[in-house]
């Protein structure tokens, strides 16, 4: 379980960006977090994951509190957290399998030490061995979103974050990588944690927060989000531009 309690972050010289933050993911299910531009989502997530040091409140990740933890705690709970960044993030001067296998080259495996643990996660994500030896740019979208998500469950963790996931992808491609999503984390029991604007999401999720104006406007079960009366909901799922929502384009664009 993650808590956040009575989160509160903003930058100096600039607004306050989350008013307060409090808000449960739970153990073992996917939550999907949206929200307009700006709002504060890819923040969230690292501060989650320690990147960045929340202003008050706290965060627990299973009882611990990593904003107090010691280093070493803090270290040990991270390692089990993976991420898939919106845009792959892949080594563009490293081929598919030195990619993909990156965290057990650095830490002194060779590659053939790594190559059979590196053919395993390329299963697990249906890419087919010939990738391993091509370059980022000669992969299409989704294989590269999956040759990322390769990389990250390769660090076998046990809480996996993604920031906008099928950002840049065609609608069959998303709902490919939706599957795949909802497929790893019933396979690996995963905790995971989604900030998408893709509406197709709400059909593998289990729970759904909308962060507006600081907070958590709603946080409920995904299968209820097209039947729900919360305003925030009903404006965000049907694109209204009038509503509670922030509606200043020129900041959320
Ligand atoms: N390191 C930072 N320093 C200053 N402002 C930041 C920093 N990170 C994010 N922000 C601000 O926080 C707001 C929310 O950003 P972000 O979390 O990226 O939004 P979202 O992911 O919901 O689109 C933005 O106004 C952004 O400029
Ligand atoms: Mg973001």
């Amino acid at each position: 379980m993650i808590e956040i309690i009575k989160l509160k972050k903003w930058f100096t010289g600039s607004r306050v960006i989350h008013e307060d933050i409090t808000l449960n993911l739970p153990t073992g299910k996917m939550t999907v977090i949206i929200g307009q531009s700006g709002e504060g989502k890819s923040l969230l997530l690292k501060q989650i994951i320690g990147l960045i040091k929340p202003s008050s409140g706290q965060i627990l990740i299973n009882k611990i509190n990593i904003t107090q933890a010691k280093q070493s705690e803090r270290d040990a709970i991270l390692k089990k957290c993976g991420y898939v960044f919106q845009f792959a993030a892949l080594l563009d001067s490293l081929d598919i399998f030195q990619n993909i296998g990156i965290t057990l080259l650095e830490a002194g495996k060779t590659p053939v030490e790594a190559l059979p643990l590196v053919k395993q996660v390329i299963k697990s994500v249906n890419l087919p061995e010939h990738v391993l030896d091509k370059y980022p740019s000669e992969l299409s979208g989704g294989m590269l979103k999956r040759a990322g998500l390769a990389r990250t469950l390769l660090t076998n963790p046990e809480i996996i974050f993604y920031d906008e996931p099928t950002s840049g992808l065609d609608p069959i491609t998303t709902r490919i990588i939706h599957e795949l999503m909802a497929s790893l984390q019933q396979q690996y029991n995963l905790t995971s944690v989604v900030i998408s604007h893709d509406l197709d999401i709400f059909n593998y999720a289990d729970y759904v927060a909308l962060i507006a104006n600081g907070r958590v406007q709603f946080f409920g079960e995904a299968k209820t989000i097209w039947q729900s009366d919360n305003p925030y909901i009903y404006q965000f799922i049907r694109g209204l531009t009038t509503g509670p929502l922030k509606n200043d384009s020129s900041q959320t664009a």
